[in-house]
């Protein structure tokens, strides 16, 4: 690694970043974030990278999950204990289909910077750049809020801080709200037609969340900290950058923001900046791969950052749409093969899914989202390889963003509470319900 430093990125081509119009004042911030101390540490990161190498063995299951985009307001107690208890309860169901441990990764305390696919936006004869996140400006369309502000970034950190420091705390005083059946808002169970799986499955985790302590590998109510772990597409290198960090007796460098970032499929290209960035720190990375990857950059981008086959170091995160799968899957599939190398293969059923309403919100369906899904764990198994985790984006809270699940939620539902700043989420019943489809499947013979 004698050629790659944190700041080696800035020599390669550059996609998806902002045009920030105050040098100085980025380079200010840049300085002031790579003094502040780190969010996680680095035998946190170790140990996920063993969850993740025990996932891509088919031993532990991969729920990854949470916003689209976070954004600055949404940093409150309400918000935060949602999403946390959404992805504790999916994986007690997850638990309970595959006999599993399940690692638990959200996307969130740093997951404010989005590629965008035009650099601007127009808006009656009026140009502006296009609203990049949280983290780099501001969804308002004047000029004012749609400059890059390097002062975000520092924002960003601080309420990636808050939010982490929350969870952390949650999760030390024990979630003991799980063992209470009110505390599970599963009503929806009732309008659906596959009532009497999900009622089955209900009342077999009530019965045996006693012997689910024993299968976890800490008891319910008192899931150790680390067992929530964050994630963020690790988009805004300048942010990435500033908390990349050597630690003590360890080798190389750590991104101290997350412990777990990955590669938009947008920025995914071998020789461009993402890359380099990512193949030089020692954390578990991922990284998108669609319809669009071709076979020969999957296969640069296996020599690229898992030189090594290190164990858990390489997720793949397949986004292809229920259209997509079939046909694309099972040649990337086939790259990885012939690498010899082994990565973690993670379901993303939902940016393949996109579509717009005729009143011109973006949604995705249910039915298609659990579709891809079902193929892919199809596919996998028809391949030989092992689907060994999902990457959802839900919330806890009860919007209106996907049509369909048990509610039967249609196109003139999603005015009532579209509340996502970038892509539609699955609320809380639907998020549930797709857990208990996957832990049903799981359950019956469609083994991992
Ligand atoms: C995302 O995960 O929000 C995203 C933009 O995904 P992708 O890179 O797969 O398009
Ligand atoms: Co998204």
């Amino acid at each position: 690694m004698n050629d790659w430093a944190p700041t080696s990125w800035q020599s390669r081509p550059l996609l998806q970043q902002p045009d920030y119009p105050d040098r100085r004042a980025l380079e200010e911030v840049v300085r002031e974030l790579s003094a502040l101390p780190p969010l996680v540490t680095s035998w946190e990161v170790e140990r996920l990278k063993g969850k993740l190498a025990a996932c891509a063995a088919g031993e532990v299951f991969l729920l990854q999950g949470g916003d689209c985009a976070e954004s600055f307001s949404s940093c409150e107690a309400d918000t935060i204990t949602a999403q946390l208890k959404i992805l504790l309860q999916m994986s007690l169901v997850l638990a309970h289909g595959t006999r599993k441990q399940v690692v638990r990764v959200g996307r969130i305390a740093g997951q404010y910077a989005k590629p965008r696919s035009a650099e601007r936006e127009e808006r009656k004869g009026v140009s502006l750049p296009s609203y990049r996140g949280d983290l780099v400006n501001r969804r308002a369309f004047t000029t004012a809020d749609r400059t890059p502000d390097p002062r975000l970034l520092l924002k960003g950190y601080e309420r990636a801080a808050l939010t982490l420091n929350f969870i952390r705390a949650l999760v030390e005083g024990g979630f003991a709200d799980l063992r209470h059946p009110e505390y599970w808002n599963l009503d929806f169970v009732q309008y659906s037609r596959r009532r009497s799986d999900y009622e089955e499955i209900v009342r077999s985790i009530r019965e045996s969340i006693e012997f689910m302590e024993n299968v976890l590998e800490t008891p319910v109510d008192k899931v150790r900290r680390s067992d929530i772990y964050t994630s963020h597409e690790g988009l805004l290198l300048y942010y990435e950058q500033a908390q990349t960090r050597r630690v003590p007796r360890r080798e190389g460098y750590y991104n101290l923001a997350t412990h777990f970032p990955w590669i938009g499929l947008r920025t995914s290209d071998p020789r461009g900046a993402h890359v380099e960035y990512f193949r030089g720190i020692r954390n578990p990375i991922a990284v998108k791969v669609g319809v669009t990857t071709t076979d020969e950059q999957l296969a640069e981008l296996l020599e690229i950052l898992h030189p090594d086959d290190e164990p858990g170091r390489l997720t793949l995160i397949h986004r292809m749409g229920l259209d997509g799968i079939d046909e694309h899957l099972p040649r990337l599939i086939e790259v990885v093969r012939r690498s010899g190398k082994t990565v973690l293969f993670s379901c993303d059923p939902m940016h393949g899914n996109t579509e717009i309403a005729p009143d011109g919100h973006k949604t995705r369906h249910f039915d298609r989202i659990v579709g891809e899904l079902e193929r892919a764990f199809a596919i996998h198994r028809q391949m030989g390889t092992i689907l060994g985790g999902v990457h959802l984006e839900l919330t806890g809270e009860d919007v209106t963003e996907c049509i369909g699940g048990a509610r039967g939620l249609g196109t003139d539902d999603l005015a009532r509470a579209y509340e996502t700043s970038l892509d539609p989420r699955l609320n809380y019943e639907q998020a549930m319900e797709l857990a208990m489809i996957l832990a049903h499947r799981l359950r019956n013979g469609d083994s991992t």
